[in-house]
């Protein structure tokens, strides 16, 4: 069978492209967008993730400030820099990239965000305006997955979707995006995870395979329906010492084993990453036409 390859890549530069005009408007009004990204501590891929949402803000001519603090601040520290950030009008939206280290509680800083800076929509309240299909910011990660299957020309209504992980960050928001009435969602949506019986009986039923449990290489043939779309969100590190970093990033779908079986599949990397970045740019946007009261 061949397979459709997902280009996110391709997807992630036309949602870039489409905020151009948008930034424009902004500007002529006297406002260019402004994203405060903080990360406390060393963990090496939580700051490549920091640096590349900056340049995606620089290729976009919009502010971007990188606020990168020591494994060893105060909890109390963190809670006075989202204060500062949420009183500061030129920024417009807020990201603390997680983990945060375990001596932080991370649900009290993600509670502390503005509701309208909180453009990873990690806040309990859009969260709920989410589940409700009513949502202020939709999560990036979930949104890119979303538009990167309404724009291949999936269908979902009424096809069976099979999110693999339950994560705050993914599993659980993509699942309540897709089953929501209308254009976009009216799927059935099962959400399988560690604790699944008979995991393989139930990926293997997908009409959309979504892949977000963090193992490489997990997603293997024998799991995968024949004729299944796959969306891999895995981005894992695995030690390659042939390369120069020493390590290769691998997705959590076994992409040579499964593509013989799908019609369509968007790889990792170069299907989902991209798109979480350009989905965070948009809410961006939003959270800067909102401040201005548009
Ligand atoms: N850690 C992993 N993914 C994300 C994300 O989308 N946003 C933040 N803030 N942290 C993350």
């Amino acid at each position: 069978m061949s397979y459709h390859l997902i280009d996110g890549r391709k997807v992630a530069e036309e949602v870039t492209t489409a905020l151009e005009p948008r930034l424009a408007a902004l500007r002529e009004s006297g406002t260019n967008p402004g994203l405060a990204v903080v990360v406390v501590g060393d963990d090496p891929a939580s700051h490549v993730y920091v640096r590349m949402k900056g340049r995606a803000c620089e290729r976009l001519g919009m502010a971007s400030r990188s606020h990168a603090l020591p494994s060893t601040t105060p909890e109390e520290e963190l809670l006075g820099l989202i204060d500062a950030l949420n009183e500061d009008p030129e920024v417009h939206g807020i990201l603390c990239q997680l983990p945060l280290p375990s001596h932080i509680d991370e649900r009290k800083v993600i509670d502390r965000i503005a509701l309208e800076k909180d453009v990873d929509a990690f806040h309990p309240y859009n969260v709920g305006r989410m589940l409700i299909g009513d949502p202020l910011f939709l999560p990036a990660t979930p949104a890119g997955i979303q538009h990167l299957l309404v724009t291949s020309g999936v269908e979902l209504k009424g096809r069976h979707v099979v999110v693999l992980g339950r994560s705050n960050i993914v599993g659980k928001p993509i699942a309540a995006m897709l089953m929501q009435k209308g254009p976009g969602g009216d799927a059935t949506v099962t959400v399988a995870h560690s604790r699944t019986r008979d995991l393989q009986g139930i990926t293997s039923q997908a009409d959309v395979l979504i892949a977000a449990v963090g193992i490489p290489l997990f997603v293997k043939r024998d799991m995968v329906k024949e004729g299944a779309v796959v969306i891999d969100v895995g981005t894992n590190r695995v030690d390659d010492p042939g390369t120069e970093k020493g390590y290769k990033l691998v997705g959590d779908v076994d992409f040579d084993d499964v593509k013989g079986k799908v019609s369509a599949i968007s790889p990792s990397p170069g299907g989902v990453g991209p798109m979480t970045i350009a989905m965070l740019m948009a809410n961006t946007v939003l959270a800067a036409e909102m401040a201005i009261g548009r």
